[in-house]
């Protein structure tokens, strides 16, 4: 048997192989220095021992990784508002692995890196645990950039801002400041901005823009 299945990618092609003997994500690269970038980072990160797929094949702009099933943790915290729970655990989960990455970058460039690409479908909840993926845009900042951002895509996620959002973000908030060393007004300022992004980028699409 061989089938490829193509999975949702925004930038580049992302399939996954499925085999007689397993399955492989296949992730072809639209740009050279992106894919340079993510295989130096999963190197690093697996290197450090942070939760990231490992690398089957590297070669011509393409990336064979290990399929981490799947469940992201957009479904997890989708799941969580239907069912109206809160299991902080895995948000303490999260939040420990992007203290691992934070600390295997620094310790890797001598400079704060971030992952700047933070949508919730970046993390993958494999075997009960966080791993990340997509790894291409990592570069300098700051780390409350990053939690600013992953706040905001929180709350506008689709029913966007119900009461429910609202409160997972006054807690993820504080999990995130306390957990990543940041302060509070410094992860809100970048969440108003991204927001204020979003709204932009939205009313260019309803222009017809994109
Ligand atoms: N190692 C993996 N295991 C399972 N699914 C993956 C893996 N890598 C990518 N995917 C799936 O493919 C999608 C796109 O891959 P991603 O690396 O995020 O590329 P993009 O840069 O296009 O967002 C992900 O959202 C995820 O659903
Ligand atoms: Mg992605």
């Amino acid at each position: 048997m061989h089938k490829e299945i193509m999975l949702p990618s925004k930038r580049n092609n992302v399939f996954r192989i499925v085999e007689d003997e397993g399955t492989h994500i296949l992730k072809k690269f639209e740009n050279r220095e992106n894919y340079i970038k993510e295989k130096e980072v999963l190197g690093v990160l697996k290197k450090a021992g942070v939760n990231v797929p490992s690398i089957i094949k590297a070669e011509d702009d393409h990336l064979y990784l290990e399929d981490l099933g799947e469940v992201t943790f957009l479904d997890w915290y989708e799941e969580e508002e239907k069912n109206n729970s809160l299991d902080l655990s895995m948000v303490y989960r999260l939040c420990a692995w992007l203290k691992d990455f934070y600390s295997a970058v620094f310790d890797f460039y001598k400079k704060q890196f971030i992952l700047y690409d933070v949508n919730f479908k970046n993390f993958i909840i494999h075997d009960n645990k966080i791993y990340g993926i997509d790894f291409e845009q990592v570069k300098p900042g700051h780390i409350y950039e990053d939690a600013g951002k992953l706040s905001a895509f929180g709350l506008t996620y689709d029913p966007p801002m119900t009461g429910w959002k609202n409160n997972f973000r006054n807690i993820f908030i504080e999990i995130l400041a306390e957990k990543l060393n940041v302060e509070k007004e410094r992860i809100i300022e970048e969440e108003l901005k991204e927001l204020k992004a979003m709204e932009k980028r939205r009313s260019y699409i309803y222009k017809g823009g994109e």
